[in-house]
């Protein structure tokens, strides 16, 4: 059952976002102002899939009629697992989030990683052009995207994570290098990229307890947190004049090559839209 569906111009392809639970996500905000923006022939809405229910959910979105479908927590994997085609980024994080079906077949792909990159790439013009250290805090399922996009950008990633054998994990997945939480400050005079991947700084969490001294002046802090907008670590790295990018870019970005993939046009992420989901957020 689809829920909530933002319609198009027309009748035409549905998508929807899968999660569980599933009533928070952004994604048919996003993607009804693009359908509507651009006149575009279409629905979106959402559909809850209980964890136990989601092998059998995505073994069957192939002949479901649905043209695809954007997958959120906790999902990725079970929709990995369920893809016929993969692009290369799904497969190195082992990780789908967006997914299309061609002749017949289920496909995926990862778009948290170029949602990322384009929101730096947006925000931060010329951020990678010199290679060097990006440090990544957290080794969950959004820092997979995360390290497989900096690294992708030629810079040496190096992560640390609450719980070492998970940075490890990653570390090796993807051509990183894992050390020990305590090491983060010292990490920090070689570090021109920083990301908070982990869920510290959200409303309701702890913050993070990392003292940015050591920092580089020029160095980019960016965080994937975006409930608040600023968070502390942004707020503090501001303060002492780092360059700083919030994380809802991501979440747009991240949505535009689902959009493309079943409706066709040209999504763009303009203020209007970073406005619309930010009043979203606030109200
Ligand atoms: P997501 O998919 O959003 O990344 P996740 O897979 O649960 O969610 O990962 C959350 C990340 O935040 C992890 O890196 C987690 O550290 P652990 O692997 O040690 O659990 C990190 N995290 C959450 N709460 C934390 C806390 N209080 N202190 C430090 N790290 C924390």
């Amino acid at each position: 059952r689809v829920d909530d569906l933002q319609r198009g111009a027309a009748d035409g392809p549905i998508a929807a976002v899968v999660g569980w639970p599933v009533a928070h996500a952004r994604s048919p905000l996003i993607q009804g102002y693009w359908l509507r923006k651009l006149g575009r022939a279409g629905g979106y809405g959402r559909i809850a899939v209980r964890p136990e229910d989601a092998a059998r959910f995505f073994a069957g979105l192939a002949r479901s009629g649905l043209a695809g479908a954007n997958v959120t927590v906790p999902h990725k994997e079970a929709a990995f697992a369920a893809c016929d085609e993969f692009e290369p980024v799904a497969r190195a994080t082992g990780a789908v989030n967006t997914l299309w079906i061609e002749a017949g077949k289920l496909c995926g792909t990862n778009t948290d990683a170029l949602g990322f990159l384009a929101n730096l790439d947006d925000r931060a013009h010329g951020w990678d052009n010199s290679g060097g250290q990006a440090l990544v805090l957290g080794a969950g399922g959004a820092a997979r995207a995360v390290v497989w996009a900096l690294a992708s950008r030629g810079l040496k990633v190096r992560i640390v994570n609450r719980t070492r054998a998970r940075a490890e994990e990653l570390a090796t997945r993807l051509g990183a290098v894992a050390h020990d939480w305590s090491e983060a400050e010292a990490l920090l005079g070689q570090t021109r990229v920083l990301v908070n991947t982990t869920s510290l700084g959200m409303s309701g969490k702890g913050d993070l307890d990392l003292d940015l001294a050591a920092l580089p002046a020029t160095a980019l802090v960016t965080d994937i947190v975006y409930v608040p907008l600023e968070t502390p670590l942004l707020a503090r790295a501001r303060a002492r004049g780092n360059p700083t990018v919030d994380g809802l870019g991501m979440l747009l970005h991240q949505a535009v090559p689902g959009f493309r993939r079943w409706f066709g046009g040209c999504p763009e992420v303009t203020p209007a839209l970073r406005d619309l989901v930010l009043a979203d957020i606030e109200g």
